[in-house]
């Protein structure tokens, strides 16, 4: 890996301290970082070098000791410079400052910029960069790494794509969807295409419908303003539910590789059947939580959150009936819900296998499933049928359960350090494509449009499972959501 610059662009917000900078470090603490690097962090705001740290290092307090222990060598590499980005004489000056640095640390020409920045100001920061000559890849690579969300809706993230392509070619960009980072995540394609057991079951042949959750017990907490305006729709469904879709419905790519494996996950999100308003009124439920009292800890509603507009339409909570239109999948149902303000916090997907075509065992067709707990408790749960022991033929329900704690082999990446990882590397697999947003937004489009024209939003209480629509979603096709984690103790867990 070559020695780099990595100058993070919104380096006084929360992402930068809260996310970025430790991330950094573990992966530092690991030696997984380049023998030489060096991090600017760039903002309005007024710091010194060393301010700057000190800002930083409160987040470190609740680290592992050797991440402790690794700040004080780690925190040398930080260093802050002011930038304005209205102001093109600021660009200059971090250009010096780079060069400098450049030389110190023996990082050549080697730069990644990282847009942590308000979206609005992902147009014209690379901007200010192609001016400067910042982007020019002649002395070593130039990286642009965006944070989500890219775009607003289908026209503004085309409009964003054709402004950042004039400064710099799609091969230096690496657009972040954090989901795709999870271990968890990455593993789907293991799990499916190395195992003989399931790869030849993936298909509507075994399949009959598959649930994908990402449900959040946290409420919008201090990130009303930007939540009122996005919702969940934009947030999570556009973006991480969908690519965790597209992972789990791919065909196999040839080779695994970031062109390959992109163009699989592209041309899976061009089977997915386009929503008709008609399709939407029946398929799609909005909801947003109300005011409860979970645990004896009074929630309010959303409405009443800082920074929310107390007249709000904005959706936390939305599931989706949708089906892909492609020769593996056709026919087969995939319902997707994710909302803020759920008994707890859950991400899994779940596939339910076709019964068996003779319930001969007392009436008994077993419902096999197979679910992939992407977090929290990473793991593989495979349900089947049992004789109960003694006489007869009576069926009961297990599992066989793989919990990824119980893997002895070291330390898992979490999807920071993975992607940043990914990116000191040059390895744009695991980052959005600019095609694959694209096909995101068009599919989500019909949606953002039927809620600003009819959409019905449903109220429910902080602490439950969403409106029950969405429950009716599935019992009219004479199915159930599966709970997660049932097996959480009740601090963690707190259905109504
Ligand atoms: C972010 C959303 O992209 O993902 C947040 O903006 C959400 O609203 C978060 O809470 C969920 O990520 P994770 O990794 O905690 O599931």
């Amino acid at each position: 890996m070559e020695n780099s610059i990595i100058v993070i662009f919104g380096a006084s917000g929360d992402l930068t301290r809260r996310k970025l900078i430790l991330s950094l470090c573990r992966l530092f603490a690991s030696n997984l970082l380049p023998e030489d690097f060096a991090i600017i962090g760039a903002s309005r705001s007024i710091y010194t070098n060393e301010s700057f740290r000190e800002h930083l290092s409160g987040a470190i307090t609740e680290e592992s000791e050797t991440v402790r222990n690794a700040w004080k060598a780690f925190s040398g590499h930080i260093s802050y410079q002011t930038v304005d980005t209205s102001d093109s004489g600021n660009f200059s000056e971090l250009k010096e400052r780079i060069a400098t640095l450049a030389k110190s640390h023996n990082c050549g020409g080697n730069v990644i910029y990282y847009l942590a920045t308000p979206p609005s100001l992902y147009g014209i920061i690379p901007e200010h960069l192609k001016a400067a000559g910042m982007n020019d890849e002649s002395d070593g690579f130039k990286r642009l790494l965006v944070e989500k969300p890219f775009g607003y809706d289908l026209a503004s993230a085309r409009q964003l794509d054709t402004r950042i392509h004039r400064s710099f070619d799609e091969k230096q960009i690496y657009r972040i969807d954090h989901y795709l980072g999870k271990e968890t995540v990455q593993n789907l394609l293991v799990f499916r295409f190395a195992n003989t057991l399931f790869e030849p079951i993936w298909n509507r042949r075994y399949i009959d419908h598959v649930e994908i959750t990402g449900c959040e017990f946290i409420g919008v907490e201090k990130r009303g303003g930007y939540y009122d305006d996005a919702g969940a729709v934009r947030d999570m469904l556009q973006n991480h539910l969908l690519q965790v879709l597209s992972m789990m419905a791919m065909e196999p790519p040839s080779k695994i590789n970031a062109s390959f494996m992109r163009d699989e996950t592209v041309k899976v999100m061009q089977c997915f059947r386009p929503l008709s308003a008609e399709d939407l009124r029946e398929n799609l439920v909005l909801g947003q939580y109300t005011e409860s009292t979970v645990r004896g800890e009074k929630l309010p509603a959303y409405r009443d959150e800082p920074g929310v507009d107390p007249q709000s339409r904005t959706e936390t909570f939305v599931a989706l009936r949708m089906f892909i239109d492609n020769w593996r999948w056709s026919g087969i149902p995939f319902y997707l819900r994710t909302g803020k303000r759920l008994p707890t916090r859950a991400t899994e997907i779940v596939l339910y296998l076709k019964k068996t075509p003779h319930p001969f065992f007392a009436g008994y067709a077993s419902e096999n499933k197979i679910v992939i707990r992407i977090q929290p408790d990473e793991g593989i749960l495979i349900n089947f049928g049992l004789k109960t022991p003694g006489a007869g033929f009576e069926t009961t329900e297990v599992g066989m359960d793989f919990h990824y704690k119980n893997l002895s082999s070291g330390n898992v990446l979490d999807a920071y350090e993975r992607l940043l990882l990914d990116a000191f590397k040059g390895d744009a697999t695991l980052f959005a494509r600019s095609d694959a947003v694209e096909t995101c937004w068009e599919f989500i489009q019909p949606v953002l449009d039927y809620k600003r024209a009819e959409g019905s939003l449903y109220g429910y209480a902080a602490g439950t499972w969403g409106p029950l629509e969405a429950i009716n979603l599935l019992k009219r096709d004479g199915r159930e959501w599966r709970t997660p984690c049932r097996n959480l103790t009740s601090e963690q867990y707190c259905e109504l």
